[in-house]
Formats: structure tokens, sequence, C-alpha cells
């Protein structure tokens, strides 16, 4: 691990959330392209991947992705990293550092195919990285020392908004961040068709929308002001905000995303139990 900045990075597995990371760490500078490698496993997807990004990437070829590579980022499908994990695990040194994309997927079932006790990240981003606005969950092994979770953290900056959480709280990270774009999704949705709905244009009904989400969220940023105080803020007496609030308590919006998100991180939390079981399993069988 260098505290330089001059970091080496392997991604294995390029995909939707690989290819993203790739994408910010090479645009923000944490890399420059003869730092980084990247596998998949199609070599069309490789060629596409090295035509987009300017780096190698390969089809397969994990092993010799890694060598050399200060950080290793797992970011094939959750069922897949285990086989990954056991593909590399003979050329890994306790000097570099593993980091999981994996959702689901508990630290452990990494560390029991390791040859050796090494530094082991799990992270939990979110589809926004692809926009540079993702909101990352973090959590780290007793081996991660704190120079190297200060690199793997300025590494998920390069695609949004990093949290250190500890590894019982990634199904909590789950629930809110990492399904919360579809909650948000839905919400603008709803805006636009309220907007239909009310005559507007489904094209200024969409960036009435969208900007609406985007700046109350940024001043939520900005202000540091807890929402309550801002929500209040806007709501006149006898206007028409207190009417529409009225109407979104009475169907109970906040009850109904609390609801949403405790269902989400139990599902997580369920998920997450079974995969690491039925890898045991697997293992004794
Ligand atoms: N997408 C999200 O919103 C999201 C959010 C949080 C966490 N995650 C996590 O991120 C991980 C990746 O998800 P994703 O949505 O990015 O999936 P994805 O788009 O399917 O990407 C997986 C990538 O892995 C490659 N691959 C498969 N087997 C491989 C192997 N043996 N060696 C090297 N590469 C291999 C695939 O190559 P080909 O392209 O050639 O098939 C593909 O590029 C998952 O563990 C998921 O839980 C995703």
């Amino acid at each position: 691990m260098q505290e330089d900045g001059n970091n080496r990075v392997a991604i294995l597995g390029a995909g939707n959330m690989g290819g993203a990371l790739l994408g910010g760490i090479l645009k923000s500078g944490f890399v420059k392209p003869d730092q980084v490698v990247a596998t998949t496993k199609s070599e069309e997807h490789a060629r596409v991947m090295r035509e987009k990004y300017g780096c190698p990437v390969t089809a397969g070829g994990n092993r010799a992705a890694v060598q050399g590579a200060h950080l290793i980022v797992l970011a094939t499908k959750p069922h897949v990293v285990p086989l990954v994990v056991e593909e590399i695990r003979d050329v890994l040194t306790p000097d570099q550092v593993l980091i999981s994309l994996a959702a689901a997927l508990p630290m452990v079932v990494i560390e029991k195919r390791l040859r050796e006790a090494m530094p082991v990240f799990r992270a939990m981003p979110n589809i926004p990285v692809v926009v540079g606005e993702g909101a990352v969950g973090v959590c780290a092994n007793r081996q991660a020392k704190p120079e190297q979770r200060k690199v793997v953290e300025e590494m998920f900056r390069a695609v949004g908004v990093v949290c250190s959480v500890e590894e019982d709280m990634m199904d909590a990270v789950t629930g809110l961040s990492g399904s919360g774009p579809a909650y948000v999704y839905m919400v603008i949705e709803a805006f636009i068709a309220g907007g239909l709905k009310m005559g507007l244009s489904r094209e200024v009904s969409t960036k009435l929308a969208e900007q609406t989400v985007l700046g109350a969220a940024r001043h939520v940023q900005n202000s540091m002001l807890h929402p309550a105080i801002l929500r209040d803020e806007v709501t006149t007496p006898g206007g028409t905000t207190i009417v529409a609030i009225h109407e979104l308590e009475r169907h109970g919006l906040r009850s109904m995303l609390i609801s949403a998100i405790e269902t989400a991180t139990r599902h997580a939390k369920e998920r997450s139990q079974a995969l690491a079981k039925k890898l045991d399993q697997e293992d004794e069988g």
C-alpha cells in the first residue's frame, strides 16, 4: 500500500459496478490508466472496456491481474466472488488489500478462503456511482490498518460519499442507500405523474420533478440542517404546502419509507445468512 497516491488497482469483474468504479477512479485521477487493470468474463466485454477506458482489461486472467496490485476489488456477482478468491488466493500477499463489492456476502466467507489473514474490506455502493454521486457504506476486518482504510475510502470518494460502518450495519446500508435509488426513482415518477395530471407537459414535469429532488437533497446537504427544519421553513400558514403535507401524512409517506427500509434490511440480512450457510454446506460437502 502506497501512501503517496501511487496505488495500483485491479478490478476483477468490470461490469456495471466495477466499470463505474473504474471510470470514477480514472476520472478523479486516483489512478492513471497504467496503474489499473481490470478483468471480465467475456473477451467481447473486455474489448469494449479497453476501448472505453484505455487501460488493460482481460477476459479472465484474474491471477495475473492481482500481481503487483495494492488494492484488489472483487466486483463479480456475489456467488462468483468465492470462486474468484479461490482462483487468486495463492498469488495474494498479506500487504495487499481485498475489497468486496458483493451485496449480502459476509467478509468471513472471503476470509475462510484465504491462505493467510490479510486486510479485507466490504463496500456497499449504489447505482448513482455512475454519475459520481454514489453513497458507499464501507467496513473492514481486523487486519485493515488505519492508513489502508484511508486509501480505500479515498478510492470510493472518487464515485461518491463514503460512510464507515461496522459489518453488522451493512444490511441497513443495503436497505437505505443500496436499494434507496429505486425508492427515489418512484418519487420522481410520481412527481411527473402529478404534473401530468395537473396539465403540465411531460418535458416540463420531468425537468421540474428531477430538479426538485436534486435541489432539495443538495439543500439538506449544504445547510446541514435537519430536513424537518427546512420543511417547516417552506410551510406557510394556510398555504398550499401544508395542505399537501396533510395529504402525505394521511397516506403515511414517512411511515411507508421507514417500513420499506426496515423490510429491505431484514431481507438483506436473511439473504446474507442464507448465502453464507449454503457456501458452508458446499465446503463441507
Ligand atoms: N449494480 C448495483 O447497483 C450494485 C450495488 C451494490 C453492489 N453491487 C455488487 O457489485 C457486484 C457486481 O454487480 P454488477 O451489477 O456490476 O454485475 P455485472 O454487471 O453482472 O458485473 C459482473 C462482471 O463480472 C464479470 N465476471 C463474471 N465472472 C468473472 C470471472 N470469473 N472473472 C472476472 N470477471 C468475471 C462479468 O463479465 P462479463 O461482462 O464478460 O459477463 C461482468 O463484467 C455484485 O457483487 C453486486 O452485489 C452492485
